[in-house]
């Protein structure tokens, strides 16, 4: 049997570089290797545990799922669908929660964060966020998650569930790991911190035209281009050559900026134009699947049906496996 691959993003509005380069370079990657089945999804119950807007959802997770298909994912290679078009996803996540504690839960890093970023939703399905995880990756046996760095707690989760799970029940659940990729941590362009929808001015949208990537890239701080040590926005800087125009540029750069100097406006200019040229074929693509909506509804449709099939044999025989008969 193939190995399967499982990966979601939640539908927090539209993708921005950061999910691209971390999570759906990834996928792509892993849709090509003729090794792996692939399973991708848009997490839409996943986010209902933070504040959402229940009139722009459904449109959010369809624009997750026109980037999928824009960048690249491909409904031929890979299973393309909705979380909650699934709902054996939460029958098992009930399953799985009976095998974890609570306390487990409380003492996670990323709960302890949304703790202090929504204080006053501190909800069962926030603290169930974990165990849900566990049963999207599990539902599909994946034994390997193209996700960012900050999922690994998540993972590690998953990876003890499949422990229990088969200790308890005899099921044959893997361990799964994490794929990363080179660009699994992108920088903020603040130059602080990490690249994210919810700090203003960090981010570049898929959908950003050459004027405005230009525009964001000059604003990313920078020094008098000469020094010995390269850290704060000249190193995010670099780390976006890096990632655009190959390691040697950054090497080629970051040897002149510790001898002669270097220019910024040069090095911002060139590298707009190679982010963008990575940008415009997914937005042309996007611009198409805009104009045939059937097509998309199509996709979801017949995702849905194929992840179903999949998760309605698992959930069947961890039923059976824990004496629900
Ligand atoms: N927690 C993931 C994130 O915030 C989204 C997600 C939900 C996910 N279920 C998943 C990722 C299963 C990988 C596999 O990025």
């Amino acid at each position: 049997m193939k190995k399967r691959v499982l990966s979601g993003i939640r539908a927090t509005g539209r993708l921005h570089l950061g999910n691209y380069l971390g999570a759906v370079k990834g996928m792509l990657e892993l849709q090509k290797n003729p090794e792996y089945e692939t399973f991708y999804m848009v997490a839409d119950l996943h986010t209902l545990t933070t504040p959402y807007d229940k009139n722009t959802l459904s449109q959010s997770v369809r624009d997750v799922i026109i980037d999928y298909l824009a960048a690249g994912l491909d409904p031929k290679k890979s299973v393309l669908f909705v979380q909650s078009h699934v709902p054996e996803h939460l029958e098992l996540a009930y399953l799985f929660s009976t095998v974890t504690t609570v306390a487990k839960m409380q003492h996670l890093p990323t709960f302890k964060e949304k703790v202090k970023q929504y204080p006053e939703n501190v909800t069962m399905a926030l603290l169930n966020y974990p165990v849900l995880m566990a049963s999207d990756i599990l539902i599909y046996k994946a034994s390997l998650v193209p996700v960012g760095i900050d999922q690994e707690p998540h993972l590690e989760v998953t990876r003890e569930i499949a422990r229990r799970m088969n200790q308890e029940y005899g099921t044959d659940f893997p361990e799964p790991k994490r794929f990363a990729t080179k660009g699994e941590y992108i920088p903020s362009l603040t130059g602080e911190g990490k690249m994210s929808k919810t700090v203003e001015g960090s981010y570049i949208n898929l959908t950003d035209d050459l004027p405005i990537i230009k525009s964001k890239i000059a604003k990313i701080p920078t020094d008098a281009g000469k020094g010995s040590e390269i850290v704060g926005g000249v190193k995010t800087l670099m780390e976006f050559v890096e990632l655009f125009e190959g390691l040697e540029e950054r090497e080629g750069l970051e040897r002149l900026y510790k001898t002669t100097g270097v220019r910024y406006s040069e090095i911002k200019e060139k590298l707009a134009g190679a982010i963008y040229r990575e940008l415009e074929p997914i937005q042309k693509r996007r611009a198409e699947l805009e104009k045939d909506p059937e097509y998309v509804d199509r996709v979801i449709r017949e995702g849905a049906e194929k992840a179903r099939k999949v998760a309605q044999e698992t959930v069947a025989e961890v039923r059976e496996k824990m004496g629900l008969r």
